[in-house]
């Protein structure tokens, strides 16, 4: 059985599709075959982030032609496959978002991997939330400021009305700052544990630019560790975070200043 997992939010850009791209390469580390699929149909950016651009087969034609599921899994690396979701506003007109059985279109998706990680969109969804597969696990995630937070607090609210299994929050993009809620502030607000607190890195828009993720590009920074954990902790798995190598960059700078032979 396939495992179903979801980034949700509130608030949009907080980072779902950054880290759902993340957690699938950093979960594909520790031996899983990785699905994705971004479920926002107007505004879907995990086919840009992943890389992935201009498939010829997408999610829209599965809604709207005669095509399945099984035309547009993409393999962008090795055992990471990605659903993309299409961008063309024309197919858009022709698709009815209350008709659409998510249930089956992720039930299917899911054959292609262990660990299907869906990016759900921003806000309210109902229509999404009741078709998602019963033993879905839901990551809420949300930045440190009082806005992301309280629509991260209407998310969970929702969920449990909905019965849905909250696994906990995510703080992304966190960084130290008096005028910005604590990690612990945040989770006495939301009364759902704290799965993991990743921290602000630049460096992320940079890997992402190139179609690439952070956790590759560079493992040993704070966020890949941060990441890496929260996968380890998702499969019950151990990771022991990779140090930045500070002897080769010692070694790089005696070499520069003439303290070492070139
Ligand atoms: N940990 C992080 N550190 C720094 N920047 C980050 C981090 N996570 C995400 N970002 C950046 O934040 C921006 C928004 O991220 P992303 O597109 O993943 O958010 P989203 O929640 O999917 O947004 P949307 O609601 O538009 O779908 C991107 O520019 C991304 O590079
Ligand atoms: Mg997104």
């Amino acid at each position: 059985m396939p495992r179903f997992v979801a980034i949700a939010s509130g608030k949009g850009g907080v980072g779902r599709t950054s880290l759902t791209f993340n957690l699938g390469v950093a979960m594909s580390l520790f031996g899983e075959k990785i699905v994705m699929l971004d479920l926002d149909l107007v505004m879907a950016n995990l086919d840009v982030i992943t890389g992935l651009l201009n498939p010829d087969v997408t999610l829209h034609d599965v809604l709207v032609r005669d095509k399945s599921i099984e035309d547009c899994v993409y393999e962008i690396e090795n055992d990471i496959r990605v659903i993309p979701t299409g961008i063309h506003f024309e197919t858009l007109k022709h698709i009815n978002p209350n008709y659409i059985s998510w249930n089956k279109i992720i039930k299917e998706g899911a054959n292609y991997g262990d660990v299907f990680l869906m990016d759900i969109p921003a806000g309210i969804n109902t229509n999404i939330f009741e078709d998602l597969p019963e033993d879905t696990e839901i990551l809420i995630i949300t930045n440190s400021t009082m806005t992301s937070v309280a629509d991260a607090l209407k998310m969970r609210i929702l969920f449990n009305e909905l019965d849905i299994n909250i696994l906990g929050f995510v703080l992304n993009m966190w960084y130290d700052d008096k005028f910005l809620l604590s990690p612990n502030e945040i989770e006495s607000i939301l009364e759902i544990p704290i799965i993991s607190i990743i921290p602000y890195d630049r460096e992320m828009e940079r890997s992402l630019a190139m179609g690439r993720s952070l956790v590759e590009v560079n493992p040993s920074s704070p966020t890949s560790n941060a990441i890496m954990q929260l996968a380890a902790d998702l499969l019950g798995e151990t990771y022991e975070a990779i140090q930045p190598d500070k002897q080769t960059i010692l070694n790089r700078l005696k070499k520069f200043v003439g303290l070492l032979p070139e």
